[in-house]
């Protein structure tokens, strides 16, 4: 090869190599400047609550997953599998998010009042838009130690006030609230301690007068027709992750020729279709479709655990896994659309 196909060559390659390289995280442009909320967030608080704490959260979260799979993951797919990737993933994927949302809310000229469609769904749910305001208070003063508290709009698109520890939020699979935050209040002492040193109500109290109605309203508008919301209701379905768990431990070593997991386990996939069918189906999902799809897995498992318990023959076992993991494929498939 010549020296200068041998450079084009090299360079496609770096090329290549550059566009499945992910992008680091970066930390957003703040909308303001530092003493923009002055009086009420003060002016050093803001500067280190944003250049080094947010700032943290977002490199540590980029050394935490370089040279791993959740590098190519998106920060959604972080939070929502935060549970299994380990605490750095988890605190610094939640630290970016929860600050990211927590800047875009607040504002030096702030509206006062929500849009006509959010005022209606907190009359609904909480009466007057200062009862909200208690709730998020209260569930804000009451979190022990470091926290957030929260406004989400959940998988059946109503509000909730909720508060979650540390850096997590509702978003994640570690959380027993699930939904989009569109308001979040940091109560860590880092958001306030300068200022108020260790009186939080009285940065509670202050925090109104720079919360921008505005915002929250367009994050409202947003979550109700997020793809996201449908995500973390299948996300929810503990009997189709339980049956995945399985299907996934024994028809990847089959691909791989090794039939020995589901000759083992075929007993437990049937109890596991089993449980999917008498196992409450989130709402969105339980459809016609979806229902007669868990039939057939149930037969489909039930066919399969028989082959196996009369020691059937490789061939017939690989078939009857793959038609159950189309099967499963299925019923996946009916969720995301
Ligand atoms: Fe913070």
């Amino acid at each position: 090869m010549c020296i200068t196909i041998r450079f084009i060559a090299a360079a496609i390659a770096a090329m290549a190599a550059a566009s499945v390289q992910s992008q680091p995280l970066e930390l957003p442009k703040l909308g303001y400047a530092y003493n923009a909320l002055e009086p009420y967030i003060d002016a050093q608080t803001m500067e280190i609550h944003y250049s080094r704490h947010h700032q943290g959260y977002v490199s540590n979260l980029n050394k935490a997953i370089a040279g791993t799979t959740a590098e190519k993951l998106s920060l959604e797919d972080l939070l929502l599998t935060s549970g299994r990737r380990g605490d750095a993933v988890r605190n610094n994927a939640g630290g970016h998010y929860n600050h990211t949302l927590f800047w875009e809310i607040l504002s030096a000229t702030p509206a006062q009042t929500p849009s006509a469609a959010l005022q209606q769904a907190i009359i609904r749910q909480y009466g007057t838009l200062d009862s909200l305001k208690n709730a998020l208070n209260q569930a804000a003063a009451s979190r022990f130690g470091s926290g957030w508290a929260w406004l989400i709009v959940t998988v059946d698109k109503k509000l909730q006030v909720c508060s979650t520890p540390n850096q997590d939020n509702p978003i994640m699979d570690v959380s027993k609230e699930r939904g989009i935050p569109i308001l979040g209040i940091d109560v860590w002492e880092h958001a306030y301690y300068l200022k108020y040193q260790n009186k939080r109500s009285d940065y509670l109290a202050a925090i109104w007068n720079v919360l921008d109605w505005a915002a929250v309203s367009r994050k409202y508008d947003v979550a109700l027709n997020d793809p996201l919301l449908k995500r973390i209701e299948k996300d929810t379905w503990q009997a189709l992750k339980d049956f995945h768990v399985v299907m996934a431990q024994t028809f990847h070593p089959m691909e791989d020729g090794n039939l020995k997991p589901i000759r083992e386990r075929a007993g437990e996939m049937k109890l596991k279709a089993e449980l999917l069918k008498v196992s409450p189906i989130p709402a969105s999902f339980n459809t016609a479709e979806i229902r007669k799809a868990i039939d057939d897995l149930i037969k489909g498992s039930a066919a399969l655990e028989k082959s196996v318990r009369k020691k059937a023959k490789d061939d017939t076992i690989k078939s009857q896994l793959t038609a159950l993991h189309d099967t499963f494929h299925v019923i996946q498939g009916l969720c995301s659309h």
